[in-house]
């Protein structure tokens, strides 16, 4: 997308293995996106992501935030980066912490999560082995606005995940993702090309 004469970007934020970071860069190559995956932000030194970053060309930068006073001070290292990358909009994919207003007030609207459950239920950690220990019949997969809480923001989609007898975690973690892996890149396409319209720009 251009704004301005300026092309503007997508920062893929992640702390673990990456899958749904690798199938987002993927697609958004596969089907030409109107803005790039410009960068990779990983808080966790040695994860996973940062080798599939590699692997597919995307720079990966690591920050390290118990090294700064506090989040104000990390986010505004991370913004400053942004910046250089004209970043647009900001996706987490497995990223496992909360984000402070110095980045919700520079991207209203423009941040986005995953997470693996039906929220408001089973939001935080851990999502898929506690709905299996709940013993919910159904779990699933949410695409939401990013707001100050923990799993929290306006939803955007959720689908659902069947939980069958003798699902195992490895077993539902699988269904889980495969469900991830086609949603996500599906409503950010969306939202890139305007079949989805955030409150913001109504
Ligand atoms: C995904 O299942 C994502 O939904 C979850 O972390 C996993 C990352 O997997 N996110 C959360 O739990 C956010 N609260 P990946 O590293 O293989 O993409």
């Amino acid at each position: 997308m251009v704004e301005g004469g300026l092309e503007v970007s997508i920062a893929v934020f992640a702390s673990g293995s990456g899958s749904n970071f690798e199938v987002l860069v993927e697609k958004s190559r596969e089907q030409a996106w109107p803005q790039e995956i410009a960068l990779l932000v990983c808080d966790k030194p040695g994860a996973g992501v940062l080798e599939r970053a590699e692997r597919l060309g995307v720079p990966a930068y690591v920050f390290a935030p118990a090294q700064y006073p506090d989040k104000a001070a990390y986010e505004q290292d991370v913004l400053q980066l942004l910046r250089k990358y004209d970043v647009e909009w900001i996706v987490l994919a497995g990223y496992m912490r909360l984000i402070g207003p110095t980045l919700l007030e520079q991207y209203p609207w423009r941040i986005l999560n995953i997470h693996p459950s039906l929220l408001p239920a089973f939001q935080g950690k851990d999502a898929i082995q506690r709905a299996l220990e709940y013993g919910v019949r159904w779990t699933g997969v949410t695409v939401h606005f990013v707001d100050e809480g923990m799993d929290t923001g306006p939803i955007i989609e959720q689908k659902p995940v069947l939980v069958e007898p003798g699902d195992t975690l490895e077993s539902l973690q699988k269904k889980v993702h495969f469900v991830e892996h086609h949603m996500y890149p599906a409503v950010i396409r969306k939202l890139l090309t305007g079949q989805l319209i955030p409150p913001r720009d109504r």
